[in-house]
């Protein structure tokens, strides 16, 4: 196939995969994402950093090519290949690279080395180079420099820098799942960028936020920040002002909310639904946003991209055989796993239900978000379908928590 390089930065390609057609990665459903990868032409070696998933070598080796060509080489021949991280959407076609330049020599991670060998029984044999925090490598004029980042978001994550163009390979953080024509930060509507890179951070970095800000503190320490004029990320959008993206990390690692509260219900006879309406009516009568998320058509890994701004959420389902509506346990399991007390912020939540007879699910809700790091505020349970004055009260209970977060 024919497909083209990108030039970066002088001697410096993006030589990554389109992934059109993607719509979900392991459970969060995305539109499409790329697989970025990029090659640095020294004056003495050539080096590619990271690799493609599945079915998509041919990409990369058209626009390995086409990156020699644009450098008016005719041999195409790879010295260096720098692995960032281990997942399988940035390796499943190293053993097939590694084949084509058998000449290169592989560098990684302690980690990433033992978690590569770990995943594919045929790199058993073969020699990584392993490197390590401040560990160089001169590629002739071009000088690349190692950060581990273990926890953004794996323990065998790595920050690849080239010094002298100071370009950031910063592999999954950073970055974000969207497949689009264009490759930089600046070609793209700014609000689409903040969502989706907030969707992939609430979904895949949220549990390493403590990771984050150290990182972001050794980096200002060592006056790092100001040296990265590009984070070239392995998924999404090349960020030409590293300043944005890195705000937003900053405010999302250390639980830096906005006045907005989600709201996420559930029902089975429309009673909890007019429950959580009105309690929206409260919420947005003191002037906070909301967030509004109806789980029998929204799933999780939605609802968290908007918590992980949220001071507050409230949430209901009806009870169900002593128990809170199944369906909000997709929501319940990812607040579990990603974890937001990780962010340094205890959000408020108020719980609501219907229930027919015994009752339950508030009881059961309360409890699952306490264990998920949530401060319970209040909770409303009426029986089967709310009367005018049990929906003043959710109307109240909307409002008193929305002054609660402006406090
Ligand atoms: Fe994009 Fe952790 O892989």
């Amino acid at each position: 196939m024919k497909a083209d390089s990108k030039k970066i930065a002088d001697g410096v390609y993006w030589v990554g995969a389109l992934d059109w057609d993607t719509r979900s990665f392991h459970g969060y459903q995305i539109t499409g994402t790329t697989y970025n990868c990029y090659l640095v032409f020294g004056e003495d070696k050539v080096a590619l950093i990271d690799n493609v998933f599945t079915g998509m070598s041919d990409q990369l080796y058209a626009r390995i090519e086409d990156a020699f060509k644009k450098e008016g080489k005719d041999e195409v021949k790879i010295d260096v290949m720098i692995q960032n991280h281990s997942e399988a959407d940035h390796t499943k076609c190293l053993g097939q690279t590694l084949e084509k330049f058998p000449e290169a020599k592989l560098y990684a991670s302690p980690n990433c080395n033992k978690f590569l060998k770990l995943q594919y029984f045929e790199l058993e044999d073969k020699e990584i180079n392993i490197v390590k925090t401040g560990d160089e490598l001169d590629l002739g004029g071009k000088t690349l420099t190692f950060f581990q980042a273990p926890m953004l978001h794996w323990p065998d994550s790595m920050f690849t820098m080239l010094l002298e163009d100071g370009i950031l390979f910063s592999n999954d953080a950073f970055g974000q799942h969207v497949c689009l024509s264009e490759r930089f930060d600046d070609e793209v509507d700014a609000g689409f960028l903040e969502y989706s890179a907030q969707k992939y951070y609430a979904n895949l970095v949220t549990l390493g936020s403590p990771a984050v800000r150290r990182k972001l503190g050794e980096f200002a320490d060592l006056g790092l920040l100001e040296k990265t004029k590009m984070i070239a990320p392995c998924h999404g959008q090349i960020w030409k002002n590293p300043e944005t993206i890195i705000g937003y990390y900053q405010d999302w690692a250390s639980g830096n909310c906005k006045e907005k509260i989600t709201v996420i219900y559930d029902t089975m006879h429309h009673s909890t639904q007019k429950m959580a309406h009105a309690i929206a009516e409260g919420i947005m009568s003191e002037d906070v946003e909301v967030a509004m998320y109806f789980t029998q058509e929204d799933t999780g890994d939605d609802v968290i991209t908007d918590v992980l701004d949220s001071k507050a959420i409230a949430l209901g389902v009806p009870t169900m055989m002593n128990n809170p509506f199944p369906r909000i346990g997709n929501v319940m399991y990812w607040f579990n796993c990603v974890n937001f007390k990780q962010t340094s912020s205890i959000k408020k939540a108020l719980v609501f239900s219907s229930k027919g007879w015994g009752g339950g699910a508030v009881k059961k809700l309360e409890s699952d978000l306490e264990g998920a790091g949530f401060e319970i505020f209040d909770d409303l349970e009426t029986v089967f379908t709310p009367t005018e004055d049990v929906l003043e009260q959710c109307y109240q209970a909307g409002k008193e928590l929305a002054k609660a977060i402006k406090e």
